[in-house]
């Protein structure tokens, strides 16, 4: 069978990255021939979010720089690719620009097929590219800016179950290290807390656990954790043992709900007469190893495989928009669809 080999480019939020995938080699069927990704912690850190001018700018200025990398460590050049994959949307609209500027440059004068892809599309597909699942499966998108079910039965056909209804997860979890005085990211400094804690202590609500339907809500979690912290301070202070099990109660409340919204997102998919070939997850979170226990012993009971791809293809990269761009290829999707920058694009 004939390869294809595909340049994706990445510059939806606050990292740059351009990645080399090649498909039709390697034990999965694909093979990551270059990753490259540039983040851009440092340039936001003093304003506690990412700013989209300052992101765009530096999307644009590093964006060449990857790409070159990216080949160089892939030991190609352009005359060696099939088409240039780039994410279209959604994501901030200067840096989906960026990128869509740098890719149609490129493939216009290389004379290469353009593809845009969305980005969450990306992160749906990538256990296709590590794990080489077959469709149908369900699928958990959990990160900093994303939370939703989505059952993905093609290259271009993805259901939405649910998702929060106000803030993601690792939202929750970064404003939950800042209300605790702990780094940022919030994730692994929360968990890092978590293990020498009591999850039992503080009583955290499960909101929207016992409505039907696969929809959640976090952002109730924060004004808990405000109020319990609160309760515990003494003359300004939080004592070690007190801000672990706050940390304890909090993570084990969003593990509850994930866990549980996951059973029922299952039970939804089915209920369509679909029969899940695995239950994957991708994103930020999934690197938290008690909600992964918590999604495991899930996936356990049902008979199902858990599968999380590497936390470097989890979290944003350009891996996984060159191999959604591979999926299209072969799905004989028209390319240059989708080339129109969006800031939002619903799967
Ligand atoms: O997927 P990601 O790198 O970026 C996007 O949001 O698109 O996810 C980052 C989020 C942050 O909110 C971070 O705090 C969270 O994932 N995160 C974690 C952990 N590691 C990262 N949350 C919980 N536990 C972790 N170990
Ligand atoms: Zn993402």
């Amino acid at each position: 069978t004939r390869t294809l080999t595909v340049l994706g480019i990445e510059s939806s939020c606050d990292d740059t990255a351009a990645a080399v995938v090649r498909a039709g080699s390697g034990p999965a069927g694909a093979e990551i021939l270059a990753s490259v990704v540039a983040g851009q912690t440092e340039l936001h850190a003093a304003f506690g979010g990412v700013v989209p001018e300052i992101a765009a700018r530096a999307h644009a200025e590093k964006i060449d720089l990857c790409i070159e990398e990216a080949l160089m460590r892939a030991g190609l050049t352009l005359a060696d690719l099939d088409a240039v994959a780039v994410t279209s949307g959604p994501g901030l609209i200067g840096g989906v620009m960026a990128g869509v500027m740098c890719a149609r440059g490129l493939a216009a004068g290389a004379g290469l097929p353009l593809i845009g892809v969305n980005h969450l599309a990306g992160h749906a597909l990538t256990p296709r590219l590590t794990d080489g699942l077959d469709f149908p499966y369900l699928m958990l998108l959990v990160s900093g800016g994303h939370c939703q079910f989505l059952i993905v039965e093609g290259p271009e056909s993805f259901t939405r179950l649910g998702g929060t209804i106000d803030d993601a997860p690792g939202e929750a979890f970064d404003k939950t290290a800042k209300l605790l005085a702990l780094p940022q990211p919030g994730g692994p400094a929360v968990e890092t807390e978590a293990r020498a804690g009591d999850p039992g202590r503080f009583a955290f609500p499960r909101p929207l656990m016992d409505r039907p339907g696969c929809d959640m809500s976090f952002s109730g979690l924060k004004t808990a954790l405000l109020r319990a912290r609160d309760g515990v301070m003494e003359n300004g202070t939080l004592r070690r043992a007190d801000r672990a099990d706050l940390c304890a109660g909090f993570q084990a409340a969003v593990a509850d709900v994930l866990a549980g919204k996951s059973a029922r997102a299952l039970a939804a998919m089915r209920a369509r007469g679909l029969a899940p070939s695995a239950f994957a997850v991708a994103g930020g979170v999934a690197a938290n190893a008690a909600i992964r226990a918590r999604l495991t012993a899930l996936c356990a009971g049902e008979g199902l495989d858990f599968v999380a791809p590497p936390l470097r293809l989890c979290t944003d990269n350009a891996a996984m928009i060159a191999w959604a761009g591979i999926e299209r290829l072969r799905a004989g999707t028209a390319p240059g669809a989708d080339l129109v920058p969006r800031p939002r694009w619903p799967l």
